[in-house]
């Protein structure tokens, strides 16, 4: 374990009822609240008038972002930060999920310096500052609602990337599982399938002595193994989706990986076929995590064992370790194909001819990539063949 200094500054308000909250929260940071959504599906679940009636208690001067998209684009950050710039806004409020937070960090950022947000996304310029920002949350997935991460895509270079700063905490997340009650099932199971790979991402590390770092990272994935069946039955379940949602926050809060650093090739991957191809973020990375998997697996067969051991409940003996890792991947492609996550890129009709294309995007800020086992082009090729 390395040493380190774990600060999150984010306030966490969980539980039924708590937008209520925004009435207490809101008023700390100003008058002038811009509130940032996505695509309408909190006008059809009633939140949007909710969220309404609670800023126009506290007397708030109301402006409106809609339309972020799923992999949000750097053209409405632009969008926001020029409404925050011409109206003086205080206060930021993204209604949503992780791609609505992920654009109002970057429009807090951009709101307060003169450098294109682009240039921050792409590490060309360092955020300095920020608007504070609030979040209610409204589905369990990407863990933005308690991090300072950010991924941002610009379509007239098809380019995602993910950046962060301190400045890009929210000061509190509101999460009533509640607002998560109309999550569709395919969306349900992107956010579970996105989850489990940030722990997965975490997993895979040379680190040593990280005994209860593992315990908590197993634990989050058997939780969300044995949770997600359930919930996929009754999306209306309070309990199901209590659980999902607490376990999306923690599996990228920075409380299960404190003192190593996990992998994270697999989310660059995924970024690289999103980039091109649009498709859901946790779709993408049922796809190619196991294949991820399989060509690493030579870098430390033992973390795969353990995996399969302790959370796929695989049986070690008259093995050897290789096929015990190996029957441990495919337990996890199994869970996933069983909750209804696609398996091959050609399940959104990719082919070989974008291949070299994604691979370029793999290594455009960096030669070489992952941690766990360094990543080049070739690899990146290599993974996206075996997942057509
Ligand atoms: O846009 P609306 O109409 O709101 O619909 C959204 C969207 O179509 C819908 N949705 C959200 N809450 C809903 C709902 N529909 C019905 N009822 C609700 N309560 O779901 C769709 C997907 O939403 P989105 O916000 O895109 O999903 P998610 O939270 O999975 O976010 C994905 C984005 O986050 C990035 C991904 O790359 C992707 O761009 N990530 C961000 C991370 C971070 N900041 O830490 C880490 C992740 O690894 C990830 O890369
Ligand atoms: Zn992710």
């Amino acid at each position: 374990m390395n040493n380190f200094t774990y600060h999150n500054p984010t306030k966490l308000i969980f539980g039924k009822a708590q937008t209520e909250q925004l009435t207490a929260e809101v008023p700390k940071y100003g008058k002038k609240v811009l509130m940032v959504y996505g695509g309408g599906s909190i006008k059809r679940n009633g939140l949007y008038d909710l969220v309404k009636e609670k800023l126009a208690e506290i007397d708030a001067e109301v402006f409106e972002l809609p339309g972020v998209e799923p992999n949000p684009r750097v053209s409405t950050a632009r969008k926001g930060i020029d409404i925050c710039k011409k109206e003086g806004i205080d206060f930021l409020l993204a209604v949503g999920g992780g791609s609505t937070i992920d654009c109002t960090k970057a429009i807090a950022v951009g709101a307060k310096t003169d450098t294109d947000i682009w240039d921050i996304v792409t590490k060309k310029a360092v955020a300095e500052d920020a608007l504070p920002f609030g979040t209610v949350l409204t589905l369990a997935a990407t863990g933005s609602e308690m991090n300072a991460g950010s991924v941002i895509t610009n379509w007239e270079t098809n380019e995602k990337h993910g950046w962060g700063s301190p400045y890009a905490y929210p000061k509190f997340s509101i999460l009533d599982p509640v607002n998560t009650f109309s999550v569709p099932r395919n969306q349900t199971v992107y956010g579970i399938v996105d989850m489990m790979s940030h722990a997965l991402e975490h997993y895979f590390h040379h680190e040593t002595n990280t005994l209860l770092q593992d315990r908590m990272v197993e634990g989050l994935l058997q939780t969300v193994i044995e949770t997600a069946p359930k919930l996929l039955e009754d999306l209306e379940s309070y309990e199901h989706r209590a659980t999902i949602l607490y376990n999306g926050t923690m599996a990228l809060n920075g409380m299960v990986n404190m003192g190593y650093q996990g992998d994270w090739a697999t989310h660059n991957l995924e970024h690289a076929v999103s980039a091109v191809h649009d498709i859901p973020h946790g779709g993408g990375l049922a796809i190619l995590f196991p294949h991820w998997m399989k060509h690493t697996l030579d870098a430390n067969v033992g973390r795969f064992k353990q995996l399969a051991e302790r959370v796929f409940e695989v049986e070690a003996e008259g093995k050897s370790d290789r096929e015990v890792a190996l029957e441990g991947i495919e337990k996890l492609r199994e869970f996933w194909n069983s909750i209804g996550a696609p398996s091959r890129l050609a399940d959104y009709e990719i082919t070989e001819d974008s291949v070299e294309e994604m691979a370029d995007k793999t290594v455009i800020a960096r030669p070489e990539f992952g941690n766990f086992q360094k990543l080049t082009k070739q690899d990146s090729i290599a993974i996206f063949r075996a997942a057509l």
